[in-house]
């Protein structure tokens, strides 16, 4: 399907970077084709999107794009898998290359989260219809601290003020193209996609998502994303 906006019926592409070498995982195998529950993590994080209707297609950036291609090549809606880069934002890029037609609505979610719940993919994609940049994030409990180079605390930003952020985060892709385009020009490299579209001064909203919605980074994430499916079993 597509999301309705100011009229038109707006195709919905979902890139999701996939190249990363998983490191801080130990072991030789890269996170994303470890099994969670016995299944690779890419393939939950692939369904969710075939899951839902509002995504079109997939295009996918991967370290080894054979054995990416094997995992997921015939899964429904993977429409490219590309080489991805020495940077997640590289990724993201060379994904961005191969979606083609404009206009159309943009979605950059990790591999490495596969615990996506439905509705909070649906609204935020449906927000889009308004919205040219937004990301999935939810407000901090803990107490942040800025720390200096020598281990001392320089600020206590408001807590009030501040949330972490997810994926997906959803732009238009003009907006996307344009906020890329820009922090190539001045070799500005970001943490997450957003971060490149505030520096052109598009305003980014956040969506509300959960907590659930982990990054799998190391072997304890696996384990707590396992009881979590778990009690959804
Ligand atoms: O490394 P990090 O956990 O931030 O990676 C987030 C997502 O970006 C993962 O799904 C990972 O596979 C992907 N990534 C990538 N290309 C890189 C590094 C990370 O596609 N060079």
């Amino acid at each position: 399907m597509s999301i309705e906006a100011g009229g038109l019926q707006v195709p919905v592409s979902v890139i999701i970077p996939a190249a990363g070498s998983g490191r801080r995982m130990g072991g030789g195998t890269a996170k994303q084709f470890l099994p969670l529950r016995g299944e690779p993590v890419l393939v939950r994080t692939v369904r969710l999107f075939i899951r839902c209707p509002l995504v079109d297609e997939i295009v996918i950036a991967a370290g080894d794009v054979e054995a990416t291609r094997a995992l997921v090549g015939d899964m429904p809606k993977v429409a490219r898998i590309v080489k991805g880069g020495a940077e997640r934002q590289d990724s993201v890029w060379a994904a961005l290359q191969a979606v083609h037609s404009r206009p159309r609505i943009v979605a950059v979610h990790d591999a490495a989260r596969p615990l996506l719940t439905p509705d909070v993919l649906e609204g935020v994609l449906r927000a889009a219809a308004t919205c040219p940049a937004q990301v999935v994030a939810v407000p901090v409990q803990d107490t942040i601290k800025q720390v200096g180079p020598d281990g001392v605390v320089v600020a206590t930003p408001d807590r009030a003020t501040l949330w972490a952020v997810q994926t997906p985060q959803v732009f238009w892709a003009d907006v996307l193209v344009r906020a890329f385009h820009r922090a190539m020009a001045d070799g500005f490299v970001g943490t997450d996609d957003a971060s490149l579209v505030e520096r052109i001064g598009v305003p980014v909203r956040v969506y509300r998502g959960r907590p659930t919605n982990l990054k799998l980074t190391t072997p304890g994430d696996f384990r707590v994303a396992e009881a979590l499916l778990e009690g959804d079993a």
